[in-house]
């Protein structure tokens, strides 16, 4: 099994992350400070463009939080287009700065590796949030929904999305990727294409393009006028006279495209994955337009990364619950993976229940 949840140990690792989160202030100055490092202390936090909701909203979360738990936050995103040069200054003047601990939402996962080698060099602690660095030995942590999950279960959203619309294949279906400069866009797709596979192989799927290949199905940068041009390309070549039946998409914002450019052609909007549960998508979902989305709640995360800056802080270990799934090229990244959960039209209420913001448009 990928995952090996909850042993004692870990459990008990867990505990103590809690109970030493409501005594922080206690320990200041105190013995068990000595080998973490001072409580008000300056974390650094490096977002990518705001290529999707969840990370506008983990910029202000981070900023409430970081305070809350009494450290000096500095939480800077990476431009629009000069996004890899940006994060790369960005996370250089956090070590200037003297950060103790350095998460890092990366722009681009294989550039990185100058910048967290001179932070590790510095003494801080490095943790990768929802995307991993990769190809270097100096990442420490690794925090994020459970990426490989998120596809299989986007891969599942499109088996059942099809089967409710017509009880038996073949059904028609296209394939789109995230970046590729993005390390979870591979897991994502590899995830879902664990389950679609074996139905692509049976003849019950049939990706009319035959585009299949992780590189004929990236979306540069994630950017939507990507997406949409891709389809747009994809409708003219293929499906002059076929019915498109399914489309997987790896989010939110690149499957809103996905339908603007069906809709613009004319025809019926297929079933259409997604992820990341922003407000337009939910929308849609209830207006039975896109089929599914991911709920991977941005607050949770965030405050699973900001618990481990302050199990840092404190000198204590920090919480991890996966130790083999997540190698970087170079090691094992240890991770702390949360759970992802589809959503539909038909469990949209309940999902969303203990979300202010998403729960009144299910009603
Ligand atoms: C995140 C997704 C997001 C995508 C585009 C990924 O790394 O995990 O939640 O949709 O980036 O911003």
């Amino acid at each position: 099994m990928r995952k090996l949840l909850a042993t004692t140990a870990l459990a008990a690792v867990a505990l103590m992350a809690l109970s030493g989160c409501s005594t922080r202030t206690d320990t200041t100055g105190g013995s068990t400070a000595a080998a973490g490092f001072p409580a008000d202390s300056v974390i650094g936090v490096a977002l990518p463009s705001k290529t999707s909701e969840n990370w506008v909203l983990a910029g202000g979360l981070f900023e409430d939080g970081l305070k809350t738990a009494g450290f000096k936050g500095d939480v800077q995103y990476a431009g629009a287009s000069t996004t890899v040069k940006d994060q790369q200054d960005q996370i250089s003047a956090m070590v200037t700065n003297g950060a103790k601990v350095i998460i890092i939402g990366a722009a681009d996962g294989g550039q990185l590796g100058t910048q967290v080698k001179a932070a590790k060099d510095a003494g801080a602690t490095v943790i990768a949030y929802d995307r991993l660095i990769l190809n270097t030995p100096d990442v420490d942590y690794y925090v994020a929904y459970d990426n490989f999950k998120v596809g299989e279960l986007q891969g599942q959203a499109l088996l059942d999305g099809l089967k409710s619309r017509k009880a038996a294949g073949p059904y028609n279906i296209e394939l789109f990727s995230g970046s590729s400069d993005d390390a979870n866009s591979a897991v994502f797709f590899n995830g879902a294409m664990s389950v679609l596979q074996p139905k692509i192989d049976d003849g019950t799927l049939v990706v009319a393009s035959g585009q299949t290949d992780i590189k004929q199905t990236a979306t540069a940068g994630w950017k939507a006028e990507n997406a949409q041009s891709r389809m747009d390309s994809l409708l003219t070549s293929t499906y002059g006279d076929k019915a498109l039946d399914g489309v997987l998409s790896p989010n939110d914002t690149l499957a809103r495209a996905i339908i603007t450019s069906v809709k613009a052609a004319g025809k019926p909007i297929p079933v259409v994955t997604g992820q990341d549960s922003e407000v337009e998508s939910v929308k849609s979902i209830m207006a039975g337009e896109q089929y599914s989305t991911i709920n991977k709640d941005t607050r949770l995360l965030v405050a699973q990364a900001i618990k481990m800056a302050q199990a840092l802080q404190k000198g204590e270990a920090v919480d991890v619950n996966d130790t083999k799934s997540y190698d970087n090229g170079v090691k094992i990244v240890p991770a702390y993976l949360l759970p992802p959960v589809i959503v539909t039209k038909a469990n949209a209420a309940e999902a969303y229940a203990n979300d202010p913001k998403l729960a009144p448009l299910t009603k």
